[in-house]
């Protein structure tokens, strides 16, 4: 039987009984892992949990589908999950999450010459995170470039809010090579993201305007439908288009 795992026990009780059939609620990560009957696991809280569980959930056997890929920016975290991936055979997946074109990147992965991503978010998108510290008391009226450098130091500045950067970078030519700029724009339509890529192939370009989840102000609601739609190509057989 499913279960999930929430530190919050309200944040896990209020989930929890959203869900038909109720899944069993677990506060206590041992007796999370210790429950029967799951085959995947899926993440979808922080890059703190990736480091804290990762390798105990690959241990046990399960698979991991995990939503904060910035966790895997980290050589030595993903040295780590991949051994205990290779050894106990669970696979880890990284869903497309609030972008697309990463069956492309990877396709022309070998190609690539450059890659850069845009993410421009209203400044309450960006609250909380390191890279915003300066502006949480100011007010933002017109567009402003907080950050601008390698994917590997953003999704440390903004842990929370560039995880689309990190699976980028990994489906493409890396952390250090793949160029994120972060963006605080008042008056931004959602959480926009824009993709250029170019190499020996030619190039392309991917512009997405995300709308928030209709539950979670803080997701867009693309990166919960492609986390589904992940698990949907694990168990399904038949045709696969793109994948
Ligand atoms: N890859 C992508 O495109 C993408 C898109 C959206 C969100 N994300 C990432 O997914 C993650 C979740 O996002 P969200 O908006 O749903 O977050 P959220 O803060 O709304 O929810 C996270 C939940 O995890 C729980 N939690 C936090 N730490 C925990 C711990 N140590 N043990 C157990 N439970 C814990 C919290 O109590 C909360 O209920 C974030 O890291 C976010 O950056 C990735």
């Amino acid at each position: 039987m499913a279960a999930l795992l929430d530190k919050d026990p309200e944040q896990g009780r209020a989930l929890a009984d959203s869900l038909d059939p109720r899944p069993v609620s677990f506060t206590d990560p041992s007796e999370f892992l210790a429950h029967e009957g799951l085959d995947i696991v899926v993440e979808c809280a922080s890059q703190v949990v990736v480091r804290e569980l990762g390798v105990a959930i690959l241990n046990s056997g399960r698979s991991l589908l995990l939503m904060s890929s910035g966790a895997l920016l980290d050589q030595e975290l993903f040295d780590a999950l991949k051994a205990a991936s290779v050894q106990f055979g669970g696979q880890i997946i990284v869903p497309s999450g609030a972008v697309g074109g990463i069956d492309a990147l990877r396709a022309v992965q070998a190609d690539l010459e450059s890659v850069t991503i845009v993410s421009t978010k209203r400044p309450e998108a960006l609250r909380g995170a390191p890279g915003f510290a300066e502006y949480e008391d100011r007010e933002i009226v017109e567009p402003v470039t907080l950050f601008e450098g390698s994917a590997a130091d953003a999704v440390k500045l903004f842990p929370a809010n560039v995880n689309v950067a990190a699976t980028v970078s990994l489906a493409g030519i890396g952390p250090h090579r793949t160029i994120v700029r972060v963006v605080a724009d008042p008056a931004a339509p959602g959480n926009v993201h824009d993709i250029r890529a170019t190499g020996g192939f030619g190039e392309f370009r991917f512009r997405l305007v995300n709308r928030p989840h209709p539950k979670n102000p803080r997701t867009s609601h693309l990166a919960v439908l492609a986390a589904i739609e992940s698990l949907r190509a694990l168990v399904n057989p038949g045709l696969r288009v793109g994948t």
